[in-house]
């Protein structure tokens, strides 16, 4: 049965091509407004030159240079910006880095300690610098929820946190700037989106008809239009459904009283942390290896998903949750996204003790949906032949 849940989502969603022009009438007036920005893809692609001159009415500072896996070292650069100019509103322009980053910036603004407790201790926040965005890379679904994920340079940690104060004020999606995105971030979008939906789908059945119908929908959108956008970029028919589908992934509607998984998230953080792998590639590797592992215990979603997605139809439900699987992973292999350990690093025994030291210190010694990803699985899934 579903749970009781409560469900709000207070992001304004401003969708379509043309909107940026749009975007100073969401911001109160007389706001001081920081501007943040990845590595400078928006100067190459005329974003940053729509955004400034949409916002040529307000007193604007900038603060570029947020890297993919947004640091901490870096973010407290611009906390520390905001701080002495005095800022009152935030944009974000750019993918989830520069839109997590800015939700910790938010909340960082006027925390009084140590900031990085934020993330390693959950310390409660008391207020957030309200923030806006225009979204550039269809892919985590920050644009519409209220978490980021930050990496720290010094420990090669990369951490999580979430608070209802972080949800963007306004999130402005506008497909054509998947024209300018490099192929492999058009497939890392597709894949973390993918993956978003099933972390939330293949768990256990809860008889969540709804839940269920809108994620198969998700998922066979991605699987379309996926294809179709991985080979043509300028197809704006699939552009545009990619990108409503990669919000609507993680926006909290199918997760609100069904449960979910993420232990393929928690595994892959580790894996960017470590290796610098892209966070979707990281959940190519993991999550087909980590379904085989439990198949016993999703065999029931894993059958479904199998038939209402992928159209299998012959076989026992266990060969139909094989096969689903199998479909995940070429899936991930057609759209170009290596699966194997061995296609991205050597030292899986290094690699693999220090995820279950840093899980047993954060006591994450039973993930998953039923508790189920222990130690033992992870160890099953880093011994996986590859
Ligand atoms: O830095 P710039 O120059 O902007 O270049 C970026 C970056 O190199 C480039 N890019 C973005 N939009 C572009 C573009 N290049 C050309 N044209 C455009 N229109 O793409 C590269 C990757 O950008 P990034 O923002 O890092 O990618 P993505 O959106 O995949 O975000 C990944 C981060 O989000 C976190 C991940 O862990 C990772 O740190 N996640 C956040 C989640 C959330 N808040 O809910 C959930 C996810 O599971 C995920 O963990
Ligand atoms: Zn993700």
């Amino acid at each position: 049965m579903i749970n009781n849940f409560e469900f709000y989502n207070p992001t304004k969603l401003i969708f379509g091509n043309g909107q940026i022009t749009n975007i100073a009438k969401y911001i109160p007036a007389n706001s001081k407004v920081l501007i943040t920005y990845g590595m400078g893809s928006i100067k190459k692609n005329g974003i940053y030159d729509e955004v400034i001159s949409a916002l040529n009415h307000f007193n604007v500072v900038e603060f570029g240079g947020i890297e993919a896996n947004p640091t901490y070292q870096t973010l407290m650069r611009a906390v520390i910006l905001a701080r002495k100019t005095n800022i009152d509103y935030i944009l974000a322009v750019g993918g989830g880095s520069v839109i997590d980053g800015t939700k910790f910036i938010s909340a960082a603004i006027n925390f009084d300690g140590d900031e990085w407790n934020i993330l390693s201790k959950n310390s409660k926040i008391q207020s957030a610098v309200p923030f806006g965005s225009v979204l550039t890379l269809p892919a985590t679904g920050s644009e519409m929820n209220s978490g980021a994920v930050i990496s720290n340079s010094d420990n090669n940690e990369k951490r999580v946190f979430a608070n209802p104060l972080c949800y963007p004020k306004f999130s402005v999606l506008e497909p054509k700037v998947i024209l300018s995105l490099p192929k492999t971030q058009i497939a890392n979008g597709i894949a973390d989106a993918f993956v978003h939906t099933l972390e939330q789908y293949i768990t256990y059945p809860v008889k969540a008809d709804l839940h269920d119908k809108i994620s198969e929908g998700i998922l066979t959108t991605l699987i379309d239009n996926g294809r179709v956008l991985y080979n043509n970029s300028s197809d704006e028919d699939a552009a545009h459904n990619v990108m409503f589908s990669a919000t609507m992934a993680l926006n909290g509607l199918i997760s609100a009283g069904v449960p979910s998984d993420w232990a393929t998230h928690m595994i892959g953080h580790e894996l960017t942390a470590m290796h610098k792998i892209d966070h979707a590639k990281t959940l190519a590797i993991i999550l087909p290896k980590l379904y085989r592992s439990l198949i016993e215990s999703k065999k029931e979603k894993l059958a479904q998903y199998g038939k209402n997605v992928w159209n299998i139809t012959k076989g026992t439900e266990l060969e139909i949750a094989e096969e689903a699987i199998n479909a995940t992973e070429k899936f991930f292999n057609d759209i170009e996204i290596k699966t194997n350990f061995s296609d991205y690093f050597d030292n899986k025994k290094q690699t693999l003790d220090i995820i279950i030291e840093r899980f047993k210190n954060r006591k994450w010694t039973k993930l998953g949906e039923k508790g189920m990803v222990t130690p033992e699985i992870i160890s099953d899934i880093f011994n996986e032949n590859d």
